[in-house]
């Protein structure tokens, strides 16, 4: 097999790097990417990262001719497009814009999550602002029990941009934030977390330890 094109751009601690790289796995095409780690907080960016992504978002990914896609949505939807078996993101129709709004919802919670886990991890103890961390807490809860309410039918129907997405946020949520016990008010998405994370695409991309 030739050498990989394309180079992603990424932290493996990160929940939307990890859609992509089970994306990949779950369309057999992890093997066309290079991964290159990039160590970037909000207060240490990182040069090689700002090329062509100003914003220095993670994950990047640099195609063979040098240009630069991001973010994870977009990265997804490109890697979507490459492989031959059934789309993970429905091309048309009232079944995509309902996935993406599913997806949107695990995006909204890895936000969360990641912004509590910098304000936590990054500022002193004393400048930490604990109304704020609340509501990050809160918009989480919030989300998860509309999924529990709604989703677990969609969610198991098929492993797609929407499952992948809501699997990688709630494995972040074990990973940095496992105070928040999520599975106590959520038992539907805790059982059906307990089958999805058994996959080989969410085995070979967990966070570090
Ligand atoms: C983390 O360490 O939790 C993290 C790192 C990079 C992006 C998002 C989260």
């Amino acid at each position: 097999m030739s050498a990989p094109s394309m180079t992603l751009l990424h932290n493996p601690a990160s929940p939307f790097v990890r859609k992509v790289r089970v994306l990949l796995y779950e369309t057999g095409q992890q093997d066309r990417v290079a991964l290159q780690a990039v160590l970037v907080t909000p207060v240490n960016p990182a040069a090689e990262l700002n090329q062509g992504n100003p914003v220095g978002k993670i994950p990047a990914l640099r195609l063979a001719d040098g240009n630069v896609l991001h973010d994870s949505r977009v990265i997804l939807d490109y890697f979507d497009h490459q492989h031959v078996g059934n789309p993970l993101i429905p091309r048309e129709g009232s079944a995509r814009w309902r996935r993406l709004t599913l997806a949107s919802m695990a995006d909204g919670i890895m936000d969360a999550a990641v912004l509590m886990r910098y304000e936590t991890a990054l500022r002193p103890p004393d400048k930490h602002w604990d109304q704020w961390l609340e509501e990050q807490r809160n918009k989480i809860r919030r989300t998860l029990a509309e999924l529990e309410r709604d989703a677990i039918a969609e969610l198991t129907s098929h492993f797609d941009v929407a499952a992948i997405s809501v699997a990688c946020a709630l494995g972040y949520l074990d990973f940095r934030h496992p105070d928040m016990q999520w599975r106590l008010d959520n038992p539907r998405l805790a059982a059906w977390y307990a089958e999805v994370s058994q996959r080989p695409s969410m085995l070979e991309t967990q966070p570090p330890v």
